[in-house]
């Protein structure tokens, strides 16, 4: 068999679905239940959500998604897997509960910021260009949303072959730490990576709802910082306090160092005056707030919000 048979064969069946064959795999791909479950429980949709679901198939994910009251958007360049996915759901579409769209994702056709929750299960591979789409995922992404991928590692290039044979040859295989990579140089924040059946993995992100990315600046009343640098996944923050900080949640333990004037800090409701050259070590996940004596300039170094 030719390579060009073969790459037909896998489009039909996996990479760009269609025909009969195409239609039957994806509206039972019942070897996907597993990441459908996981991905759900991850990203705990509710009636409150707009998700979008990249690479959607036969719109069998969607249907679950739909079913926790979110609205729901989905995207795949095969005609076939679009109109699968309109067939399974149509009662949402009617009711305005989803829109399909033919397309690819290394261009998605919605304004930034459109969804809370973006997905991409067992397609990742297939995409061409991977920092394209995932930089269209994070602009798609609305602040304070999530996302998760569904994809495989390439130690399992070997099991991937004896499962799947000429697919499996033809799927990019990323590394977690490599996808985690690209997520943060979009301004995601990689969240955890489990693994999904013999060979897959889900790794979930989150959009901050302040920039990410090293020269941004924050800006809030009475509030001026400058993103000065990273430590790993901690930003470094320079910023000129003249108000009062509303009290927020710690995502993760955040360090904050007076470099001049006076800090009143409520760190769970206990209040400590810091002064210059002072610190505290604000525990993740608690409640803090702060006002000033006077203009007061800090360093900041924690996770971004
Ligand atoms: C293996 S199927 C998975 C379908 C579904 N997500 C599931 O888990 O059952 C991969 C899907 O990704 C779609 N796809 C692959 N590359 C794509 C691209 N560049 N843009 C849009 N969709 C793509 C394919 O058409 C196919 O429907």
């Amino acid at each position: 068999m030719s390579a060009t048979f073969m790459d037909r064969l896998v489009d039909r069946i996996a990479r760009r679905p269609g025909g009969m064959i195409g239609r039957l795999l994806y509206r039972h791909p019942a070897g996907h239940k597993t990441s459908f479950d996981m991905t759900l429980d991850a990203l705990g949709p509710t009636p409150d959500d707009h998700l979008l679901d990249l690479g959607c198939g036969g719109g069998v994910f969607l249907e679950r998604v739909l079913k926790t009251g979110a609205s729901a958007a989905g995207l795949d360049h095969s005609p076939d897997m679009v109109d699968e996915s309109r067939r399974r759901n149509a009662a949402a579409c009617a009711a305005g509960r989803l829109t399909l769209c033919q397309g690819d994702v290394g261009r998605l056709p919605f304004p930034d910021g459109a969804f809370t929750r973006v997905t991409a299960l067992n397609a990742f591979f297939f995409f061409p260009d991977p920092q394209a789409a995932v930089a269209e995922m994070a602009r798609v992404l609305a602040p304070g949303g999530r996302l998760a991928i569904v994809t495989t590692p390439p130690e399992q290039a070997a099991a991937l072959k004896r499962y799947f044979g000429p697919v499996a040859s033809r799927m990019r295989l990323d590394a977690p730490e490599v996808l985690g990579d690209w997520l943060r140089a979009v301004g995601l924040v990689p969240g955890t990576v489990r693994p999904v059946r013999a060979v897959g993995y889900l790794i979930t992100a989150r959009k901050p709802v302040m920039p990410a990315t090293t020269g941004a600046v924050i800006e809030m009343p009475g509030f001026h910082g400058l993103i000065t640098g990273r430590i790993g996944d901690l930003l470094v923050v320079e910023a000129d306090v003249t108000g009062a900080i509303p009290a927020h949640t710690a995502q993760g333990a955040e360090l904050v160092v007076v470099l001049s004037g006076e800090l009143h800090a409520r760190v769970d409701g206990t209040e400590r005056v810091l002064r210059q050259g002072e610190h505290a070590l604000i525990p993740a996940g608690a409640s803090h707030g702060a006002t000033v004596a006077g203009p007061t300039r800090l360093l900041l170094i924690g996770p971004p919000e």
